[in-house]
């Protein structure tokens, strides 16, 4: 592969290692032409129906109980019911969280009557004592979306609006401010909307619910003008980010007090951390902070190398100072994970964990909270409508538009249909064995859950052409900042990272090779046909069914795919030999210029490389103490290498744990040979 095609004048910007190729059954063509602009109208049509069905059997309680047709605010009577009272606060919490569900239903009389009655209902004078995260996500953002629909031009715009829903939010943030007087400036994980914080609170709080308030906190901040919200999100950010280990993995949960991380040390993609990833892409993505997305690419690159499992499917709960697996379970909050994915630009991966995710709704009819992935059993049972599964099948769907995601939504509606509907509403599954129910429907169920799945069925949808910078919090509340609330990055910031050149690889479709090793038959198999689809049942034990069995043959033959390690942080050497890291290497060796770096003397250079999303190889992101950006060039003027390269030594090949890299020579200097290759080792 010649790496001078697409990045004409680098020298070492590109690694290339070789990537094995997986081989499997053989692919066959599959029948799509089922899904017709009428088909996905109807089941469109059914998600909306069953959506109103939940919603108009609500009333103005918190949560809907459908199996005793009634509805539940907080347990007045017992405080430690936390189940219910982290996220009930007695105000009318489904209402609230479902504003912009009209928004992208189209349902302009059920949007505006919704503001009115959470105008006229709700106060945050109340004596109870939610979660700060879970209010800021639910109440916060519903709030925050249901303003800006209602005061921006468009087809939602209130006429009568005076920013009621904003001066909510205004009072609930301020609410929420106490929490944030720590030492760490790391909040407290409750608080008591009227009496503000008290004695004996707990201190532990989790990743998740510290550092990800950021969205709601700024975008508040940005519309009412009163900083304080961004400020004390933006710390309590930081404050989890800087205490990442050696390896940039952030634990679970945390001590407000000290910043100290609670033992087990262990981390992962899920419960307890999973929005502290996705906000920091998604705040880069509505404000363009920069620093947002440089956490984002480095976390990333740790969570990649990591907790992803060898064969590339699933992430695995680890050691966050050794990297080591400590637990084999997954949990059905990580389905989110592809989601984030595909938003980052990573649609490959996210193919991968999402087909796991879905064999196991197959097995299931649903996603069992927690999965042991070694035993191939669930482990917790219960199914409450949880939406991250389909959200990430939405994403997917988006970027792939492979009709795969549509069989995917389909067999969902069917399931909750099934399953959950109740004359008075949409139950919670209690244990998917049994079809146990429960007498709840958390608010996600309507406010995120059927709302991607609508989304997924709605082609047509204005959001699906809106190239704006318009996020979906964890929520899945709709947020948009105009450019009136947008910074300016300051003339120096602009000029470090003008040459950056982010990738986002286009999708290809997964073409049928039929068995030859290019891709000549053109016949497009999608999803489904992959050669690993095979492999990602087996993962969960799941027999091949009929469908299934029309993408394999059984003169096909399956390998357990293996993929690369996704980054790696080596010393340089010119020869093989290893040399000792050079702790501060001169401006001699290596030196910034305008458009990246030059190495003189790759002597004992630290090097920490990251995979690419086009599957093309390797980027340098760091030299030394620099951090090499995106589209950055790194030069190798290194006379030695061309030496060595004439010479390459086979015993230093052999060193244990050695990579040899493989440069791209390009004319920088007449010692070099235009276009011939140089090795060296590391
Ligand atoms: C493809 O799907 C359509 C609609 O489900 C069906 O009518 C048709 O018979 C199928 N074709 C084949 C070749 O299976
Ligand atoms: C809870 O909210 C309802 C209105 O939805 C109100 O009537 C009731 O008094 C509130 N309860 C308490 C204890 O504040
Ligand atoms: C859900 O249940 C209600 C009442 O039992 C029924 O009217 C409705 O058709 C059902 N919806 C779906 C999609 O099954
Ligand atoms: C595969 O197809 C693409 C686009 O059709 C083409 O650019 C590429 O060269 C092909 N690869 C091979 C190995 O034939
Ligand atoms: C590169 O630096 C190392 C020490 O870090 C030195 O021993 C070596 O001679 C240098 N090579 C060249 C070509 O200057
Ligand atoms: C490359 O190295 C040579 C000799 O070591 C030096 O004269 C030249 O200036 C270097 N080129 C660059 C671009 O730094």
């Amino acid at each position: 592969m010649k790496l001078g095609r697409f990045l004409p004048k680098c020298l070492a910007a590109l690694v290339l290692i070789s990537l094995e190729r997986i081989q499997c059954a053989a692919a066959l063509a599959s029948n799509y032409s089922g899904w017709t602009i009428e088909r996905k109208l109807a089941v469109r049509e059914r998600t909306r129906a069953l959506w109103y069905h939940g919603f108009d059997n609500y009333m103005d309680h918190d949560e809907l109980t459908p199996l005793s047709c009634s509805g539940q605010g907080p347990d007045w009577a017992n405080p430690a019911n936390v189940g219910a009272n982290d996220v009930a606060g007695n105000f009318s919490l489904t209402l609230v969280d479902v504003l912009d569900t009209f928004v992208v239903l189209n349902d302009r009389i059920g949007f505006e009557n919704a503001v009115k009655n959470v105008i006229h209902w709700v106060s945050f004078d109340v004596n109870t004592k939610p979660q700060v995260f879970e209010t800021t996500i639910r109440v916060l953002g519903g709030l925050l979306s249901g303003h800006i629909f209602a005061s921006q031009s468009g087809p939602f715009h209130l006429p009568w609006y005076r920013g009621e829903l904003l001066s909510m939010a205004h009072d609930l943030g301020k609410r929420l401010l106490p929490a944030f007087a720590t030492p760490t400036g790391l909040p407290l994980a409750r608080i008591n909307l009227r009496h503000g914080l008290s004695r004996g609170e707990t201190l532990e709080t989790c990743t998740a619910g510290a550092g990800s308030l950021i969205l709601e906190f700024a975008t508040l901040s940005r519309l009412t003008g009163d900083e304080r919200f961004e400020k004390a999100a933006y710390k309590a950010f930081f404050a989890i980010w800087n205490r990442k280990s050696d390896i940039g993995l952030v634990g679970n949960t945390i001590n407000t007090w000290t910043g100290d991380w609670t033992s087990p040390e262990v981390t992962g993609i899920g419960a307890g951390i999973d929005s502290f990833y996705e906000y920091a892409l998604k705040w880069y993505i509505l404000s363009g902070e920069t620093e947002f997305l440089d956490v984002w690419d480095d976390a990333y690159a740790s969570i990649m190398r990591y907790s992803r499992s060898m064969d590339g499917f699933w992430y695995r709960l680890v050691n966050m100072r050794s990297g080591d697996v400590a637990y084999n379970t997954v949990d059905s909050l990580s389905a989110f994970w592809p989601g984030l994915q595909v938003l980052a630009g990573d649609i490959q991966s996210a193919i991968k964990l999402h087909m796991a995710y879905y064999n196991l709704w197959r097995k299931h009819s649903g996603i069992p909270e927690v999965y042991d992935t070694s035993f191939k059993q669930a482990t917790s049972h219960g199914y409450p409508l949880r939406p991250e599964f389909i959200e990430s099948t939405w994403y997917l769907y988006r970027a792939t538009h492979d009709p795969y995601y549509l069989e995917v939504g389909e067999r969902v509606l069917f399931d909750i249909s099934t399953r959950s509907n109740v004359t008075c509403g949409l139950a919670g599954i209690k244990d998917l064995r049994y079809n146990e129910q429960d007498d709840r429907m958390e608010s996600f169920a309507l406010s995120e859950t059927l709302k991607y799945l609508f989304l997924l069925f709605d082609e047509e949808n204005p959001l699906h052409k809106d190239d704006s910078n318009y996020v979906f919090t964890t929520e899945g509340h709709l947020l948009k900042l105009g450019p009136e609330h947008l910074r300016e990055m300051s003339p120096s910031r602009r000029k470090l990272r003008k040459i950056e050149d982010h990738q986002c690889p286009a999708y290809q479709p997964f073409r049928s090779a039929r068995g030859r090793r290019v891709n000549d038959s053109g016949l497009v198999v999608g999803i489904q046909g992959r050669a690993d689809a095979d492999y990602s049942r087996e993962l969960v034990a799941l027999d091949a069914n009929e469908a299934d069995s029309t993408h394999w043959s059984r003169s096909g033959w399956c390998e357990r795919p293996k993929v690369e390690l996704f980054s790696y942080d080596f010393i340089l050497s010119p020869n093989g030999k290893v040399s000792p890291e050079d702790l501060s290497p001169s401006k001699v060796k290596l030196e910034p210029v305008p458009d990246g770096y030059v190495i003189q003397n790759v002597t004992g250079i630290r090097t920490h490389i990251v995979q690419r999303f086009d599957g093309r190889g390797y980027d340098v992101r760091k030299l030394g103490h620099y951090t090499v950006r995106p589209g950055q060039l790194v030069y190798i003027n290194d006379s030695s290498l061309l030496l060595s390269a004439a010479s390459p030594s086979t015993a230093a090949i052999e060193h244990f744990g050695a990579i040899q890299l493989r440069f791209y020579v390009d004319a920088v200097d007449t010692m070099f040979t235009k276009n011939s290759p140089a090795n060296f080792k590391a």
